[in-house]
């Protein structure tokens, strides 16, 4: 397929156009204009965000640690904004799982910015909303039959506990440490990655959390769901930021089994390994009440989803003329559009990632390196990422740490990662680890 691009630097011949290309550095890296920039941002944008990275910069034991800047990306390359080629090995938090600007997402996109960029959600619902809506319910696991669509991930989880609420008249939400659900108001109480999210928030947030270790023995589920408090136990089948954990054989079907008997529903968040990512369609099993799904979604376009059985969702009940749950941006057409493309491309997609994960494992194993994960979610155990990332990113891979404790590399690439892109991968991490 063709593909229009602006990328700035060497000609546009057929690997250029579609990101195939391995680093290529101009400049140190960060370079000048990288720099010059996020000392802007720092004046700027709140300090939290991301412009001055403390912790990998004290571990490091330098003054700083600076981003470098994004202009551009195509494929699994990004170009920062002094004209350095990387290699993305994090397909932007797992969103470009197709590639970035994959060109049916961008063609998509763009005919649709030419017809109707906004509809009016709740009030007046646009054709690519409703489309989508069909397509997503299409692929669901058995049993789910409606959805509500979001913006971001949080979006996605806030509809699965709002859901629950209704359905079961509890306010309670069990969920799992390392567990990473999003920082809203109503999900930083759900993340059992990081205290310190949370922590500043308690007086203004669900109190009605409990939280067990990931893969906790079922014992400890059941006695946790005793108390008739919990109406959602919310769970990540492979857990992603919290480490790229894979939980024992079966013990999602146990979790289902003692909240289903506790009276509470199940909600799988799949923002992360859901959409083919683990090289299935969906990562869990079985087909849980509610699937959270976000990311990958619509290929770069924000828009998420919770998706649901017809017996969680009636509990909605029907619309009074005002929606219960909506917002403005609520099924944004562009978003709609682009996530349309990327369904388009779910028939292979799954195989595509499990034959690109294990080329991608085979070759880290190879070299000595411990992979967990499935598909193209995989983490490699090291003993210092933070420094591995950091003289990764100054090779030209983008990679992130990931683990309570940063443990491992975790690797998300996008499925159009090359043969010669994961074999210059592995032979940087071999020079850096
Ligand atoms: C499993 C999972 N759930 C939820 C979220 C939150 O998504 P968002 O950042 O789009 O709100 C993330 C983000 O990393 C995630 O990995």
């Amino acid at each position: 397929m063709t593909r229009t691009t602006t990328v700035p630097t060497g000609s546009l011949d057929g690997d250029v156009m579609n990101g195939l290309l391995p680093p290529e550095l101009r400049t140190a890296v960060p370079g000048p204009r990288s720099e010059a920039l996020v000392d802007v941002l720092a004046r700027r944008e709140c300090p939290a965000i991301t412009s001055r990275r403390a912790r990998r910069a004290a571990a490091l034991g330098a003054a700083q640690d600076d981003p470098i800047v994004w202009r551009e990306a195509v494929g699994s390359n990004v170009w920062d904004a002094d004209g350095n080629r990387f290699v993305d090995l994090t397909s932007g938090f797992g969103v470009a799982l197709v590639g970035h600007r994959d060109p049916a997402v961008v063609a998509a996109a763009r005919v649709q910015s030419e017809r109707l960029i906004h509809a009016m959600g709740d009030a007046f619902p646009d054709e690519t909303r409703i489309a989508l809506l069909d397509r997503l319910v299409g692929i669901a696991p058995p049993g789910i039959t409606h959805a509500i669509l979001g913006l971001s991930g949080a979006d996605a989880v806030d509809g699965a506990v709002k859901t629950a609420v209704l359905a079961t008249g509890r306010p309670g939400v069990l969920s799992f440490g390392g567990g990473y659900h999003g920082l809203s108001l109503g999900t930083v109480p759900l993340q059992g990655y990081k205290a310190a999210f949370s922590d500043p928030f308690r007086a203004i947030t669900n109190p009605h959390v409990r939280h067990l270790p990931y893969a906790a023995p079922l014992d400890a589920v059941r006695e946790a769901l005793a108390h008739g408090d919990i109406g959602l136990v919310l769970v990540e089948p492979i857990q992603g930021r919290g480490g790229i954990r894979v939980p024992p054989e079966g013990w999602l079907q146990g979790v289902s089994d003692a909240a289903h008997a506790a009276g509470a529903l199940v909600a799988h968040d799949e923002i992360q390994c859901g959409l083919g990512r683990t090289g299935e369609v969906w990562a869990g099993a079985p087909a849980p009440d509610l699937l959270c799904v976000g990311k990958a979604l619509a290929g770069g376009y924000p828009l998420s989803a919770t998706l649901g059985t017809e017996a969680a969702m009636a509990a909605w009940g029907a619309s009074q003329g005002e929606a219960l749950h909506t917002q403005t941006f609520l099924g944004h057409p562009v978003g709609c559009a682009a996530a349309l493309a990327v369904l388009d491309q779910m028939g292979d997609l799954p195989t595509r990632c499990a034959e690109r994960g294990g080329r991608l494992r085979g070759s880290l194993e190879a070299r000595g390196f411990r992979v967990q994960g499935r598909g193209l979610m995989l983490g490699v155990a090291l003993d210092d990422t933070l420094r591995a990332s950091r003289a990764l990113l100054e090779r030209g891979y983008i990679v992130l740490p990931a683990g309570m404790g940063a443990e491992v590399l975790a690797l998300t690439p996008p499925v159009v990662l090359s043969d010669a892109q994961i074999d210059g991968f592995v032979d940087a991490l071999v020079a850096v680890a």
